[in-house]
């Protein structure tokens, strides 16, 4: 049986340091869908050279793409056209990356090719039918197995068909993915959106000079056109920085500077959220960087205290529960959370999977059915599970911070699907973490 990676965090510790994360996942991903499908070559920099976004290049190359890269963040796709994409020879296998096979969906129902996507044992079990009903609905054949979950068959057809849909849930992959089928439909294709959610897709497509029109909480965009190439700086992942803006809120003397990070408004949830709870956050150097917000964070040491998360603020920060139910078990108080119920659909149940974790640290967290109520108090220490979930793991290593026993975090090879050099960047700051086999 292969080794699995765990990470050992003694602790306590003071963060000091300017660092720079590295590029953000979603922007990354759609670098290299927009970039295969447009006119001209691509040059892309910051690239997330994580596991997850380089499954979205690996599926593009086996269509033909040629991309040169990565090479430190450097990417240049050569792209092919709308209509230059090549079948693949064999199934299309996307790792752990729900955003990868719910994008590609999208945009392979509308290709002259038949196409197979598969996962990993996580991405295997999550929700698609989020994706393939609607995509039915724009005459996609798209079939997926009895619980509505991958391998997906997609047969391309040039039939489709533009629709206007609102979405039941505020999802992002959901909205890119039939807005990348609209590329393809005929007519127009609009999605309502019940909340706003991460704008990456469209701000993408008007910069490769793909038009989007944006009506209040709908997007539009009508099919048949082209995309013209253009050049890509992916700033930091928020996503990522968000573990060192609890870490350095949580632990003693700590003052930390994340540079360059995308601080673009439907990503900044965290932030907003961390400031309620009395984080000392300052943003500075703002500005704009390929149709993207940017900014220099600076984060200091400060007592948190609890409260009940606004609801409207849950999509904007929804990949960052895990670490931000960390911060809630160091305040005074108790933090609830309601209305998250999607975080028990991601890499893994975020809302049981942190319960669990902090239960066995000795923290109060009650999950419930779509949030979690957590009375902040002292950390103990003990083996948590990550359950193969990226964020959970980095999550705990944060909890080190304020733990009086070492934490023992299993499983957490996946570390490396959104964030690379996890580890050493930690400890560059002072986090006592180190990796071992078990
Ligand atoms: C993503 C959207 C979010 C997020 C995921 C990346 C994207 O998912 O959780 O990590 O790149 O569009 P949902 O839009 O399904 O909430």
């Amino acid at each position: 049986m292969s080794k699995s990676v765990l990470f050992q965090v003694s602790p306590g510790g003071n963060l000091q340091g300017k660092i720079r994360v590295p590029g953000d996942k979603s922007i990354s991903h759609r670098s290299i869908i927009l970039g295969s499908i447009a006119e001209g070559v691509t040059y892309i920099k910051g690239f997330l050279e994580g596991e997850d976004a380089l499954a979205t290049l690996e599926a593009f190359r086996a269509m033909g793409v040629n991309i040169e890269g990565p090479d430190q963040g450097e990417v240049v796709v050569h792209g092919v056209g709308l209509d230059g994409l090549k079948k693949p020879e064999k199934a299309l296998y996307l790792g752990n990356s729900g955003t990868s096979m719910r994008l590609l969906s999208g945009l392979l129902a509308g290709q002259s090719f038949a196409s197979t996507l598969t996962g990993d044992a996580s991405l295997s079990s999550r929700p698609m039918r989020r994706v393939t009903n609607p995509l039915a609905e724009m005459g996609a054949q798209i079939t997926t197995t009895e619980n509505g979950t991958a391998p997906l068959q997609i047969n391309g057809t040039s039939g489709l068909k533009g629709i206007t849909y609102p979405m039941p849930v505020a999802s992002a992959q959901v909205k890119s993915c039939l807005l990348l089928a609209g590329l393809y439909a005929a007519g127009e294709t609009t999605v309502i959106e019940p909340a706003p959610t991460r704008d990456h897709i469209e701000r993408m497509l008007n910069g490769f000079n793909y038009p989007v029109q944006r009506h209040g909480n709908q997007i539009t965009i009508c099919g048949g056109g082209k995309l013209i190439a253009t050049d890509c700086d992916v700033p930091s992942d928020i996503s990522s920085a968000a573990f060192f803006l609890v870490a350095a809120s949580i632990a003693a003397d700590s003052n930390v500077v994340l540079q360059h990070v995308g601080v673009n408004p439907t990503r900044t949830g965290v932030i907003d959220i961390l400031k309620l709870m009395g984080a000392d956050i300052n943003i500075f150097n703002e500005r704009v960087v390929s149709g993207e917000p940017v900014a220099d964070i600076q984060v200091r040491s400060s007592q948190l205290h609890g409260i009940d998360i606004p609801e409207h603020l849950v999509p904007l920060a929804i990949d960052e529960f895990p670490v931000l139910f960390v911060a809630a078990a160091c305040a005074q108080g108790q933090t609830r959370l309601t209305g998250a119920k999607e975080l028990r659909v991601k890499e893994s149940d975020r809302i049981q999977v942190m319960a669990d974790g902090l239960q066995i640290l000795g923290v109060a967290a009650q999950p419930t059915d779509d949030g979690m109520i957590i009375q902040g108090g002292p950390l103990g220490g003990g083996e948590v599970i990550s359950h193969g979930d990226h964020r959970i793991a980095m999550s705990f290593a944060v909890a080190g911070l304020r733990a009086s026993e070492p934490i023992t975090i299993q499983d957490c090879e996946n570390v490396n699907t959104s964030f690379p050099g996890f580890v050493s960047l930690a400890q560059s700051l002072g986090l006592n973490i180190e990796v071992g086999q078990s």
